[in-house]
């Protein structure tokens, strides 16, 4: 088969790695692509944002399956328009991609399917919200409705933080996305991330991951995207699996489909594991960037086998099989990132890395001729496999020791929970 990946990140690497070992495999584009990507597909200069050059690439290169990796373009609606003109593409409608473009629309299908949800109000106007938050007091968490690039949620642990929140989202701090505000009651627990594929009607799980989303070791600093992760996530036991497919994954696809509007594609299910049990936080409608490099890593299977069938209303009779160890994601990053930071540094020393057991997958990278340059804020993402996540760990910040780029800097202590936990097992 002839394939186009859309993206440009670590995780588009590790899905395009993963497509690449696949035997039906004929030939994979990428558009925009990356420095790492290129090893594997031929990088085209397309406007994925201008559906009718995507369509118009597919047919001059006779294309079999679009697979589509970020967020943007499915809120976009580019798998409505591929499938509108006759082309197979992977990943939700526009409509069903509202689970991750709206956080109230998520919240309406958690009413409508009696889904465990934290409590929450939806505002329009910034006065009504300003008296639920004062109601309510603190710690409480305010979102901007729309996609805000990871930006738009605030855990507001004081009443001053969350009116602060609340007047940045109706002033336009996330532009429309903040034009509606959800607020919601604050859970306690651990968090982790479960992956389903769906394809519409039936849901096959994957595997489970945690990240680290602080900037800095000890999960301090700022948000990020993610500066690492690790898979599986210890907390999400068997048992606890089977709770969530039942009340919170197998629910969300039923309502979906009975809505006319069948969810196809990856559900990313950010839960919290309450007292009460786990509780969906948000929904997104992709792979996680970088769970994906740690589940790509694990996954024995034949990831285009498990798209096609997602595509084609066949998962029923699918299955993904998976290596028992542990993986883990280490993200090296601009030094400045998520601020400001350089681009155009240039990076050595990661040829004679990739084993087995390691993969260096490409987040933000581009090629000037001989020179390896940095081109992102997320740059490197080294990905090891280990019989432990301590295990995993060592060989991916041994691999890291290794590269030469003085511009980057990464966490030391990605996996952290998780080795407790194995220490103390
Ligand atoms: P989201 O973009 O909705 O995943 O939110 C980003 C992060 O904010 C989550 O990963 C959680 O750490 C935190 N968060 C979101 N909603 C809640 C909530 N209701 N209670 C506690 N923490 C939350
Ligand atoms: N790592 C978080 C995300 O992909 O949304």
């Amino acid at each position: 088969m002839k394939l186009l990946l859309i993206g440009s990140g670590g995780r588009e690497h590790s899905l395009a790695w993963a497509l690449a070992k696949s035997p039906r495999l004929i030939k994979l584009y990428a558009a925009p692509g990356n420095a790492g990507i290129a090893q594997v597909a031929e990088l085209c200069d397309l406007d994925v944002s201008n559906h009718e050059a995507v369509i118009a690439f597919c047919r001059a290169k006779g294309i079999d399956l679009v697979v589509v990796g970020p967020e943007a373009p499915l809120v976009a609606g580019l798998v409505d328009d591929l499938e509108a003109a006759g082309l197979k593409a992977f990943g939700p409608s526009r409509a069903a991609a509202q689970l991750e473009g709206s956080k109230a629309f998520t919240k309406g299908v958690c009413d409508e399917a009696g889904i465990p949800t934290a409590g929450y109000g939806r505002f329009d106007t910034c006065d009504a919200a300003l008296a639920y938050v004062r109601e309510k007091g603190a710690p409480i968490v305010v979102k901007a409705d729309g996609l805000a690039a990871g930006k738009g949620v605030v855990v507001a642990m004081t009443l001053q933080e969350a009116e602060g929140a609340v007047t940045a989202c109706f002033e336009g701090s996330f532009g429309e996305a903040g034009a509606e505000v959800v607020i919601e009651e604050f859970l306690q627990g651990e968090e982790a991330s479960f992956f389903v594929l769906s394809d519409g009607t039936h849901a096959l799980p994957l595997a489970t991951a945690q990240d680290h989303k602080r900037a800095f070791d000890g999960d301090e600093g700022p948000n990020t995207g993610g500066m690492g992760a690790y898979s599986p996530a210890p907390v999400l036991t068997d048992p606890l699996i089977a709770d969530v497919m039942k009340t919170i994954i197998e629910p969300t696809i039923a309502t979906l489909a009975g809505r006319g509007t069948p969810f196809k594609g990856v559900l990313y299910a950010g839960l919290m594991m309450t007292g009460d049990g786990p509780k969906l936080i948000e929904y997104n409608t992709r792979f996680g960037d970088p769970e994906c490099q740690v589940l790509m890593m694990r996954l024995k299977s034949d990831l285009l086998d498990l798209i096609l069938a997602s595509v084609d209303g066949t998962l029923a009779t699918a299955s993904a099989q998976w290596r028992d160890e542990a993986a883990i994601c280490v993200v090296m990053a601009a030094d400045g990132y998520p601020g400001s930071y350089q681009k155009g540094t240039e990076i050595h020393g990661l040829e004679p890395l990739s084993t087995d057991r390691l993969e260096v997958f490409h987040a933000g990278t581009k090629q000037d001729g001989e020179r390896l340059l940095a081109n992102g804020g997320r740059v490197l993402n080294v990905t090891a496999l280990g019989s432990s996540v301590l295990e995993a760990q060592q060989t991916a910040y041994e691999a890291i020791s290794k590269i030469d780029w003085p511009e980057g800097f990464c966490r030391s202590d990605i996996g952290w929970r998780a080795i407790e936990r194995e220490n103390n097992s």
